[in-house]
């Protein structure tokens, strides 16, 4: 049986790592090639992914362990800056798999493509008409995507709504498009310019805009995990996150940095994996402000046993296909490592990683704080940066954060001092 808990993963040498994950994943060797490569993406692919390209940019590439989503083992690709995210994820999903693991669902992956209509004498009667054209509107926008609605995808209702403007009313059409395991962009931006001109036709209206809202209230992911409170430290820990969620319950300044929290986790797996994480970031806070207060996206409460429960819903406009998802080797292995079959089980799993990560900073955040696990690794990057390598690093890193001090003047001064001790011995 596959496990994703290995105990002391961070601790191993990334060799010893990138074998147990080759076996987990069963990656090739050139897929191990291609991790131990930090230039593999070659500049000629990265010059035709955008434009005016001068280089390619590295970030680091790492996996999360111990993750149990409905019942099945995932080792999670993360590609992220900040320390301690991976180790924060890896640690609530240790947590959470005491209790049983992440439940996790989805919606159909259906995405809204917006027709802007001005410029009609009469609004209602300009909606009455558009929704009484519902199938031709449908079948020019399938027209033009044969393959997806083959695949059980395509435009499948439409919507029509009236909304005041600055610039008086409009009648805006939502096109609702399944894009199956796509992000969708491509394909409901397609339709949305297509249906555009017999919308025009039938209204005598004039239409502007004809996009993809990032707002995706068709295409939600959900997570929930029950940890028991003796794992999370006692009742008095699980006391101390319903407190917290209760501050960014009600504090939209709360709300931005809890929200942020579940984004480290969503977003770095959704850079691991070449999807767009702007359009991920844009749909979860419009999201959190639905109702008209921003509030955070995930709930806590006790349950009658006195465990924690905890439940995230957001939007997860995500695919496995198409852009650089495919055509970007390191997403190409990191959906290897994952396994994911469809682009709503990435969704479970992205979205169960924003709901560890939540957990792991309420957790950290209602008992000792965060600066002490932050600071370990920040000491490391200072001795980096100081200069130190190899073994030196962990050392001067150990001695900064002993002392309390943790300045790349003092890495300098402990690296010099270290090194003066190994030329003496
Ligand atoms: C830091 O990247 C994320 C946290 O600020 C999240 C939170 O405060 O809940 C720790």
């Amino acid at each position: 049986m596959k496990t994703s808990r290995i105990p002391g993963f961070y601790k191993l040498s990334i060799i010893e790592r990138l074998r147990l994950v080759r076996d987990f994943a069963e990656l090739t060797d050139e897929d191990l090639a291609m991790l131990l490569n930090t230039g593999s993406l070659q500049l000629s692919l990265a010059d035709r992914m955008i434009e005016n390209v001068i280089g390619v940019f590295h970030l680091p590439f790492a996996v999360a362990t111990n993750f149990l989503i409905n019942e099945r083992d995932y080792l999670v690709p993360m590609v992220i800056e900040e320390p301690s995210v991976v180790a924060a994820a890896s640690n609530a999903a240790k947590m959470v798999r005491e209790g049983g693991g992440f439940k996790a669902s989805t919606t159909p992956p259906v995405m809204i493509g917006q027709i802007q209509l001005v410029d009609v004498k009469d609004p209602h009667e300009a909606k009455e008409v558009i929704l009484g054209e519902k199938e031709h509107i449908l079948e020019i926008a399938n027209s033009k995507d044969p393959i997806l609605v083959k695949l059980g995808g395509g435009a499948k209702d439409i919507e029509v709504r009236i909304i005041d403007s600055m610039k008086g009313s409009m009648v805006i059409t939502h096109l609702l498009v399944d894009v199956r395991d796509a992000m969708g962009a491509n394909a409901v931006n397609t339709m949305a310019e297509a249906v555009a001109p017999y919308i025009e036709k039938i209204t005598g209206g004039r239409v502007y805009l004809r996009i993809i809202s990032n707002l995706a209230v068709k295409r939600l992911a959900r997570a929930e995990c029950v940890v028991p409170k003796e794992v999370l430290g006692g009742e008095d820990v699980v006391d101390g996150i319903l407190y917290a969620y209760a501050f960014a319950a009600a504090d939209p300044y709360r709300a931005a940095t809890h929200n942020k929290g579940i984004m480290n986790g969503v977003i770095a797996v959704a850079l691991a994996t070449g999807n767009d994480t702007r359009a991920l970031e844009a749909g979860a806070h419009a999201y959190a402000s639905l109702s008209g207060r921003y509030l955070p996206l995930s709930v806590w409460e006790k349950t009658e046993k006195g465990d924690l429960r905890g439940y995230l819903e957001m939007p997860m406009a995500v695919g496995i296909v198409g852009g650089a998802t495919r055509s970007n080797p390191l997403a190409r292995i990191a959906l290897k490592i994952l396994g994911v079959k469809t682009a709503s089980e990435l969704a479970q799993v992205m979205v169960s990683v924003g709901l560890a990560n939540n957990l792991a900073a309420l957790r950290a955040l209602a008992t000792e704080g965060i600066q002490r696990g932050h600071m370990k690794l920040h000491a490391r990057n200072i001795a980096i940066a100081a200069g130190a390598t190899g073994r030196l690093i962990d050392l001067v890193a150990e001695r900064m954060v002993e002392e309390g001090v943790i300045r790349i003047d003092r890495a300098k001064e402990i690296l010099n001092e270290l090194k003066s001790r190994q030329e003496v011995t």
